[in-house]
């Protein structure tokens, strides 16, 4: 497979056209952003583990029964992946209470929640992607409300599958972001799970192990990439 003109560039990664119908390949850049493209960094080495992280929770998931994107690595920071028809919304699972809940309501950092939340995101950079509720979605046409169901579920599931195996290798999987996709009328997974799109703590001192350490300042940013994949491929 050859890679070849780019598609899209994003804040953190690369999607070019490939010789193979409905396959493209997605490059993992060290490009660091944070409150919308405002603050701006680079990790290094962040490419590589986010490629390596992400291929492993795609094929978990693969073999747990939920459709990802994912066809195979090629490269220490590519992959190869089905085109999708993205729908435009960001699909946030939480588990504790961290980042903009905490804003949003209040309630302390590290709180455990009685229920998974899951909130809806309009990807749209030029609105600062807001929340949505299921009224907008509908009148926005994103999702019809079966799709909203389906997304919903399918959340929950991989939940459920990543607390599992990353509480296995003792990290606290705090809150996560997925994006889905339509191939043909199939909801399937795409974009990433890592660092970047995931909070981690670990299980005993609760230290941050995800990129809250550079959008807060914390230091120790590529340490933290390096131990959560280390985790996650032991
Ligand atoms: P939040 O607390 O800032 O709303 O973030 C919730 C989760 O979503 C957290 O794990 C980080 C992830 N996330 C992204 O992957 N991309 C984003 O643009 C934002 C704002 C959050």
């Amino acid at each position: 497979m050859t890679s070849q003109k780019l598609l899209y560039e994003g804040k953190a990664k690369k999607v070019f056209e490939t010789d193979v119908p409905g396959v493209v390949i997605v490059e993992f850049k060290d490009d660091a952003t944070a409150f919308n493209g405002e603050k701006k960094g680079q990790i290094a080495d962040k490419g590589v583990a986010n490629a390596a992280i992400s291929t492993k929770l795609f094929r978990l998931l693969e073999a747990q029964g939920i459709a990802t994107h994912f066809r195979e690595q090629l490269d220490a920071r590519h992959l190869a992946v089905d085109l999708l028809h993205m729908i435009p919304l960001e699909v946030v699972v939480r588990n504790r209470v961290a980042g903009s809940l905490e804003k949003r309501t209040g309630l302390k950092e590290g709180t455990i929640l009685p229920k998974a939340v899951i909130e809806l995101y309009f990807k749209n950079d030029q609105l600062g992607d807001p929340l949505l509720n299921d009224d907008h979605i509908e009148v926005l046409q994103l999702a019809t409300p079966e799709l909203l169901q389906q997304l919903r579920s399918t959340a929950t599931k991989i939940n459920q599958i990543l607390q599992q195996f990353f509480g296995q290798r003792q990290l606290i999987l705090v809150d996560f972001k997925l994006e889905f996709g339509l191939k043909g009328d199939k909801l399937v997974l795409g974009d990433e799970i890592s660092p970047d799109t995931c909070r981690l703590w670990d299980e005993q001192t609760l230290k941050k192990l995800d990129k809250d350490r550079f959008r807060r300042d914390l230091g120790g940013v590529e340490e933290a990439y390096h131990e959560v994949l280390e985790r996650v491929l032991s």
